[in-house]
C-alpha cells in the first residue's frame, strides 16, 4: 500500500462517519453537505483504483449493493423475546409486586425506563468492533439476514467507537421511520399517485424487507438501541442504564427520553411524563419499557414462557384500530365543500368511541381506495379528527363492492357540484340557498369566537332552518320568543335564553364581526387586520384589489375572496339588515372613543323625576348612543318615567329592558359598556 494514500483512506473514512454519526445520531450536523460528498466521492475512487483496502465497514458500502434473490436465515444465539404489556395501573402496580417478591425486597426497586419505539425489533452484530451482520426478529429463534438493508441506515454504525472492542457484541434495538421521513415520504408518493403507507410502522418494515438495498437506502430509516443480546469480551457494568450509556459511548443511538425511577410512583411519573412529550417526539411510541435495573437482578427474576419477568412495557390506549365501514356520506360544509365521511362500526381508539371519520375528499377516497363493507384501519392520535388510514385486503370469496363516486348534485339541496381544475375538493354551486351551508354559516356566525351567541347549537339552528324561521344572520335578530318557545325541546326559559344571547351579541367589535361573516380566507387574524386597517365595515367593503393589498399578511388570494364576497348582492343584503339590526360598532381602532354607547338606541318616555328629556337625551349621545322616537326590534333600552304611555307596553312586548331614572343613571356610573 502506498502510505499516503492508505492515510487518507482511513482519514475520510473517520470523517465520514464522524459526520454521519454528528447528522444521524446526534441530530447536530455540523459538515456541510456539499464537503461531506466531496469527502465520499474521494474515497469511492480511492477504493476503486485500490480494491484490496476496500472493507465491508467502509461507508461507501451503505449504498448500493445489487439486489438480493432473497434473505437468507439467520438462528438467533440468544433468542429474541417479546414484553408482557400493561395496560392499567393496576397492571404496572401486580408487575412492580411480583417483582419485589421475586427479589424478596422490602424497599422501592430502581427501574430503567424508556420509550417503546413502534418499529420492528433488530439485533445487530458487531465482531472486533465491526458489523458484520444483522438480522429481523423473526419467529424470536430464527430471523432473516437483512445486513445489506442495515448498512444503509446512517444512525448504524459500521465500527464502534473504542479502541477495545468487544469480541463479540449483540446489539438489540427497533428500526423505524422518523415522522418527517415518513410524511415526506407519503407526500411523495401521493404527489406519484402512489400508494400511501398507512403508518411508518408499515413503512419502515416495507422498507427493510426489501431485496433492493437501493430502495431501503432512499426511504431513510432510523435505528435506537435499547439492549444487548450478548457480549464476549467486555465485562459489562452492572446496570442496564449503565450498559445503555456505554453503547451511547459506542456511538450506537439510544434514546434521550431514558431515566431510571424508583417504584410504583417512579413509573407512573414517567408514564405521563412520556404521554405528555408523546405528540412533540420525532418518531412514533406506543408505550414505556420498565426494566429492573441491576443486571443481576434481572437474572435472578429470569424468564416466564417467552418473556422476561423483569420488564414490561406499558402501553398508552391504542392510536389505531380495525373496524368496519357501515357507510361513506357526504357532508357539506360552510363553504359548500362536500367532504365524504366514512360511518363506521363503533370502536374504542385513542381512548374514545369513534363512529366517524373523514376521508378528506375524493382523491384520498379513490387512492385509499376505501368501500362500503371494508375493513379499515381508523386512528385517532391526540386530538385530531379520527381518519382512515388503509383497508385490509378484501375477502375475494366476496363480491366485490362498488367503489365510491362524489355526488353530482348537494346531498342537501340538490344544486350542482363543482370541481374545479387543479382544486381537491368539490363544492356545492348553490351558496347560502344551500341549508346544509346556510346552517354552517349561522353556526360559524353564533361561533364564541365570532359572535359568541349563547345557546345557539346545531339542533336548534337544524330546526331554525328548516321550519324557514332563519335563512342568514341577520334573520336572527328579529326572531321573537313565540317563534322559538315553538321549537322542538324549546322552554320558555331557554328560548328566554336565547334571545338574551342573540341580543347580547349585538354591538360586537368590528373585527369579530368580520369574522364571523365567514368569507373565505378570512380568519380571526386576518379579520382583526382588517379591521384594525379600515376601521370601518363601509371602509371595507369599498376596499379594492390595491387597498386590501395595503394590509400586513393579505395576498392576492385573500384580496379576491373579499371583493368577490361583498360583490356579492346577496352578501350586500345581509350585511344591510345586520347594520339595522346594530350587530357590530364599527371604528374600534379609531383614534377617537366611539364611546360606550355606541351602537345603542334608546327611546325615552313618560317623566323623569330629576332630569328634562334634552338633558337625557345630551347624557346619551355624549357616550354615543342614538335616541329614537319610537319602540322598535332595534331599541335595547327605554328609559321611563311617570305616565309613560303606550311605548313602555311595546317595550314591554319586544322583551326590551326598561330603566327608570336611578337605573339609567346607574349606566352612566359603571364605567362599562351597557348590556
Ligand atoms: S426490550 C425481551 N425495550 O417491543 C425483550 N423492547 O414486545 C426485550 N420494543 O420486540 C425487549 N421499544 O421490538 C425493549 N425500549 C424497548 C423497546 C422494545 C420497543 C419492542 C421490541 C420487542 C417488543 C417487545
Amino acid at each position: 500500500m502506498s502510505g499516503e494514500a492508505d492515510r487518507r483512506v482511513g482519514e475520510l473514512r473517520r470523517l465520514i462517519e464522524d459526520a454521519n454519526y454528528r447528522y444521524y445520531v446526534l441530530d447536530d450536523p455540523t459538515v456541510p453537505d456539499a464537503e461531506y460528498d466531496r469527502w465520499l466521492r474521494e474515497l469511492q475512487a480511492l477504493e476503486a483504483a485500490h480494491p484490496e483496502w476496500l472493507t465491508p465497514d467502509s461507508p461507501t458500502q451503505r449504498v448500493g449493493a445489487g439486489p438480493l434473490k432473497d434473505f437468507s436465515q439467520v438462528a438467533h444465539d440468544v433468542p429474541m423475546l417479546s414484553l408482557n404489556n400493561a395496560f392499567s395501573e393496576g397492571e404496572v402496580v401486580a408487575f412492580d409486586r411480583r417483582v419485589r417478591e421475586g427479589l424478596e425486597r422490602e424497599g422501592q426497586v430502581d427501574y430503567a425506563v424508556e420509550p417503546k419505539f413502534d418499529g420492528l425489533a433488530i439485533t445487530l452484530r458487531y465482531e472486533h468492533g465491526v458489523f458484520v451482520r444483522g438480522a429481523t426478529r423473526g419467529d424470536g429463534y430464527t430471523g432473516e439476514d437483512v445486513s445489506a438493508n442495515l448498512r444503509t441506515i446512517h444512525a448504524i454504525p459500521m465500527r464502534l467507537e473504542t479502541p477495545h472492542p468487544p469480541a463479540l457484541l449483540e446489539v438489540r434495538g427497533e428500526v423505524l421511520m422518523l415522522l418527517r421521513d415518513f410524511d415526506k415520504l407519503n407526500q411523495d408518493a401521493r404527489n406519484q399517485g402512489e400508494k400511501l403507507f398507512v403508518n411508518p410502522r408499515n413503512a419502515a418494515a416495507g422498507s427493510l424487507r426489501q431485496l433492493d438495498p437501493r430502495i431501503t437506502a432512499k426511504r431513510r430509516l432510523h435505528f435506537f438501541a435499547y439492549g444487548i443480546g450478548g457480549v464476549v469480551g467486555v465485562e459489562l457494568p452492572p446496570t442496564h442504564s449503565a450498559v445503555m450509556d456505554w453503547l451511547a459511548a459506542l456511538r450506537l443511538p439510544v434514546a434521550k427520553e431514558r431515566r431510571v425511577v424508583s417504584g410504583v410512583n417512579g413509573l407512573m411519573g414517567y408514564f405521563s411524563e412520556l404521554g405528555e412529550q408523546r405528540a412533540s417526539l420525532p418518531f412514533a411510541i406506543d408505550g414505556a419499557v420498565y426494566k429492573v435495573n441491576r443486571l443481576a437482578d434481572q437474572e435472578k427474576l429470569g424468564f416466564v414462557a417467552r418473556a422476561p419477568r423483569f420488564a414490561i412495557a406499558h402501553k398508552y390506549p391504542a392510536q389505531e384500530e380495525l373496524t368496519v365501514v357501515e357507510a361513506i356520506d357526504v357532508q357539506v360544509g360552510r363553504t359548500g365543500v362536500l367532504t365524504p365521511v366514512a360511518r363506521l362500526k363503533p370502536v374504542f381508539v385513542g381512548g374514545v368511541t369513534v363512529t366517524n371519520a373523514t376521508l378528506h375528499n375524493e382523491d384520498e377516497v379513490r387512492r385509499k381506495d376505501v368501500r362500503v363493507g371494508d375493513t379499515v384501519i381508523v386512528r385517532r392520535a391526540g386530538d385530531v379528527i379520527p381518519e382512515v388510514v388503509g383497508i385490509l385486503p378484501r375477502d375475494p370469496q366476496k363480491p366485490l363492492p362498488s367503489p365510491f363516486a362524489m355526488p353530482t348534485s348537494c346531498p342537501e339541496c340538490g344544486a350542482p357540484v363543482l370541481r374545479l381544475e387543479g382544486e381537491s375538493a368539490a363544492r356545492c354551486t348553490n351558496g347560502l340557498a344551500c341549508p346544509a351551508q346556510r346552517k354552517q354559516a349561522l353556526l360559524h356566525f353564533a361561533a364564541r369566537r365570532a359572535m359568541d351567541i349563547e345557546g345557539l347549537g346545531d339542533k336548534l339552528v337544524d330546526q331554525l332552518v328548516d321550519h324557514g324561521q332563519v335563512a342568514t344572520p341577520a334573520d336572527l335578530y328579529s326572531l321573537n320568543i313565540e317563534q322559538i318557545a315553538g321549537l322542538e325541546r324549546m322552554a320558555q326559559k331557554s328560548a328566554e335564553n336565547l334571545l338574551a344571547g342573540i341580543k347580547a351579541s349585538r354591538h360586537r367589535p368590528l373585527a369579530r364581526f368580520i369574522f364571523a361573516l365567514g368569507i373565505r380566507q378570512v380568519g380571526e387574524q386576518t379579520a382583526r387586520d382588517l379591521a384594525r386597517h379600515f376601521g370601518n365595515l363601509g371602509a371595507l367593503m369599498a376596499a379594492d384589489r390595491e387597498a386590501l393589498l395595503q394590509v400586513p399578511d393579505v395576498g392576492p388570494v385573500v384580496a379576491a375572496s373579499i371583493t368577490a364576497f361583498f360583490r356579492e348582492s346577496h352578501n350586500q343584503a345581509v350585511i344591510e339588515a345586520l347594520r339595522l339590526a346594530q350587530a357590530w360598532v364599527d371604528g374600534e381602532a379609531l383614534p377617537v372613543s366611539p364611546g360606550r354607547f355606541a351602537g345603542l338606541t334608546f327611546v325615552l318616555t313618560g317623566t323623569l323625576p330629576n332630569l328634562t328629556r334634552d338633558q337625557a337625551k345630551a347624557r346619551i349621545e355624549a357616550e354615543g348612543g342614538k335616541v329614537a322616537g319610537s319602540v322598535s326590534g332595534k331599541t335595547d333600552f327605554v328609559v321611563a318615567g311617570a305616565d309613560p304611555g303606550s311605548k313602555l307596553a311595546k317595550a314591554a312586548q319586544l322583551n326590551i329592558r326598561i330603566l327608570d331614572e336611578t337605573a339609567f343613571s346607574q349606566l352612566f356610573d359603571q364605567g362599562e359598556r351597557p348590556t
